[in-house]
């Protein structure tokens, strides 16, 4: 894959040339272009667009522009104006400055194809939201239906998820997810964020990421024999209600078990993301190794999001509060990791 770097000053060229070094990378400024003849399979944009003389360089450019099948434009400004003008020129995919290595990384991954350009938009938190509520809303239609579920669909929402964290940050996510969504979907949707955003802090590799994301959009998927009456209990739950809801993990299992091209891994996060460490967990009381390492990222995530979730009956609690729960549980989580979590938690 060769990559045609373009930004307006050497320093900018520097550091994205430094950011890209492992691939095949030819670089050029703005103002002395030599290059755009020659066939590249991406070309990544770092221009103010809010300066006219960059906006009429890259018109200029524009007509060859469109035979790089990806062309990500980087912005300097986090409003829909900046990525309005870059889709205008010609943009692929746009993503705000600071940028997130992984982010930029993973859309020059092979395989990684072009998304349309009105697929822009989901990159948006509310879009993106929106986007995963429906989406969890099919899958639980389905269980309850018993249909089959629709893997691809929950893949796409989840990457869109992906993408819209990895440019507006988690925060902007928690307060749409919280404004907008209620209940259960809420719920996916935190956990989904905030898992993605603790893989994107670890630099995990893009094909992690997607593996975390597919399964706490997943996770909770057993919820959904669940009576929301119950689900929703303002108060404390009974013994009899507390044994309902503990079903739900292995209810999800069985559920999507027989859907086409689910993985193992994607199952094992559904069945056991409620088990600790120390073998006090259900519904297979797993202990230690026996967990898998994205099955403890989840239910790290799965833990904070309920504390930090908006009900009708419960204030949220704040995010320092919630990480400082999360290391009491000493024994039960991953210490290093509830440490390594301590960014996402309080900061990012
Ligand atoms: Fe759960
Ligand atoms: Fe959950």
């Amino acid at each position: 894959m060769l990559v045609h770097v373009i930004a307006e000053t050497p320093e900018k060229l520097h550091k994205l040339g430094k950011l890209l070094e492992h691939k095949h990378v030819e670089c050029e400024l703005l103002s002395q272009l030599g290059l755009v003849g020659k066939s590249f399979d991406v070309i990544v944009i770092d221009a103010d667009l809010r300066v006219p003389k960059n906006i009429l360089d890259l018109k200029a450019l524009s007509n060859r522009l469109s035979h790089i099948p990806i062309r990500i434009f980087l912005v300097d400004q986090r409003t829909r104006l900046c990525q309005v003008q870059a889709l205008a020129l010609g943009a692929t995919h746009v993503l705000f400055k600071p940028v997130e290595p992984a982010l930029l990384l993973w859309h020059l991954s092979p395989g990684q194809s072009a998304r349309p350009l009105t697929d822009q938009s989901h990159a948006w938190p509310a879009d993106a939201a929106s986007e995963g509520a429906a989406s969890i809303a099919s899958m639980f239609s389905a269980v309850l239906s018993g249909g089959p579920t629709d893997l691809r669909n929950v893949r796409q929402a989840g990457e869109a998820i992906a993408q819209s964290i990895a440019e507006h940050g988690l925060t902007d996510w928690l307060n749409t997810v919280r404004r907008h969504h209620e209940g259960t979907y809420q719920h996916c949707l935190l956990v989904t964020g905030i898992a993605v955003d603790f893989g994107l802090s670890l630099g995990m590799k893009p094909l992690d990421i997607e593996r975390l994301h597919t399964a706490a959009m997943f996770h909770d998927i057993g919820k959904a024999r669940v009576p929301l009456a119950i689900l929703d209990k303002p108060g404390k739950l009974d013994d009899l209600e507390r044994a309902l809801i503990e079903t739900h993990p292995e209810v999800g299992y069985e559920a999507l078990k027989s859907t086409r091209d689910i993985t193992t891994e994607i199952l094992d996060a559904v069945r056991h993301h409620h088990e600790y460490l120390d073998g006090s967990g259900y519904p297979d009381g797993l202990c230690g190794d026996s967990i898998a390492d994205i099955v403890r990222m989840l239910t790290i995530s799965d833990i904070f999001a309920a504390l930090i979730e908006q009900r009708a009956y419960k204030q949220p609690m704040p995010r320092d509060n919630a990480y400082d729960v999360l290391r009491s549980m000493k024994g039960r989580l991953e210490k290093p990791l509830v440490d390594a979590f301590r960014p996402v938690a309080l900061h990012r």
